[in-house]
């Protein structure tokens, strides 16, 4: 399995609404892998491989990452306010490098907050939120002014690592996913199903782009591929480590937005036994997928999501194991394969 694929989906930047720069990589690997390729309004691309009359399968990852657009300009001292595209943890962000997406080119910046040193007792026992963050360009006003305006957005900068038997990096919610996707498509080669594979946008927004790629593919089948949460260390509770790494694939059971097809996850445990692929059981008490919007187009779609383990979620030092990659490639070719026939209606 080479990395370098992964290594650059995670170090592109692309905020809910402003995914252009990922989709141009998405299209660049899926286009010469697929039948017909298209992009929709909302920006998401969908590939499709043709099969031999089996069911419309559609695969789901989103490109989006989480981050922020510029809300206010100091004019005077040039620090920026930011307004939030998806659930942070204020804690993951202090003195963090980002950069500013501007018209006329990037810029580095990093994440400020005032200095311990200078907090009265009662701001030190308050929780960090948000607007107590904001970014300074090391720049004066004036200079900031010209450069960057309202709307311009902000991500986390970090660079992509293999550390042991894992991968490090941000935004690996969800472009590992976005890898496993393709990776399965590139290897699926017997199907009768037809496969669209859909790169999704504003996933984390409220899986706005899966919305209206469902209606527009219309599947018989939805499988969102997403990360979920591996809470498998020191402090935490056998009973809540949710998934563990290294353990395999997880075949999620329900989230907040979706209760999986039981028929399409016991067609998958079965897929997975049979070809000795590693995976577990998953129940998230808090948090989505796409397939929650794909299950709701037009009359209704049997859907699962395929979950890839991962460390610290929505930080960028989220870590996913490599085995339970591969894992996630292996079960969803198999299912493309043999196994995606089938009545799933309840
Ligand atoms: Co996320
Ligand atoms: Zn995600």
């Amino acid at each position: 399995m080479t990395m370098e694929l992964l290594k650059r989906l995670s170090e592109v930047a692309g905020v809910p609404g402003r995914e252009e720069t990922v989709r141009q990589i998405v299209l660049r690997e899926l286009k010469p892998l697929a039948d017909e390729t298209k992009t929709d309004i909302l920006g998401n691309v969908i590939a499709m491989k043709k099969g031999r009359g089996g069911p419309k399968v559609m695969l789901a990852a989103h490109m989006d990452e989480i981050g922020f657009l510029v809300s206010h300009v100091d004019e005077k001292t040039g620090f920026l306010k930011i307004d939030p595209l998806g659930g942070f943890d204020p804690r993951v962000l202090m003195a963090k490098r980002v950069v500013v997406h501007t018209e006329s080119g990037d810029l580095v910046g990093v994440m400020g907050s005032k200095p311990v040193h200078v907090l009265s007792e009662e701001e030190r026992s308050k929780a960090l939120e948000i607007k107590d963050l904001f970014i300074d360009l090391g720049l004066p006003g004036d200079k900031v002014r010209k450069r960057v305006q309202v709307g311009d957005f902000v991500t986390l900068r970090q660079d992509f690592v293999e550390m042991g038997d894992l991968v490090s990096g941000k935004a690996l919610d969800d472009r590992v996913g976005v890898y496993a996707m393709i990776e399965a498509f590139r290897r699926v080669k017997k199907h009768r199903a037809d496969i669209y594979a859909v790169a999704t946008t504003q996933e984390e927004v409220g899986v706005r782009g899966a919305r209206v790629s469902g209606y527009g593919v219309s599947p018989d089948i939805g499988v969102a591929l997403d990360v979920t949460v591996a809470s498998d260390v020191p402090g935490a509770q056998e009973s809540d480590h949710v998934t563990k790494l290294g353990k395999g694939v997880a075949i999620k059971i329900k989230d907040s937005l979706s209760i999986s097809n039981p028929k399409l996850v016991r067609r998958l445990r079965q897929v997975a036994e049979k070809r000795k692929i590693p995976y577990q059981l998953e129940i998230l008490p808090r948090g989505g997928t796409d397939a929650g919007a794909i299950q709701m187009a037009k009359e209704g779609v049997a859907v699962v999501t395929i979950s890839i383990p991962t460390r610290y979620l929505h930080s960028v030092v989220e870590c996913a194991h490599k085995k339970d990659i591969q894992a996630t490639i292996d079960l969803l070719v198999a299912f493309l394969e043999e196994a995606s026939e089938g009545d799933y209606a309840l």
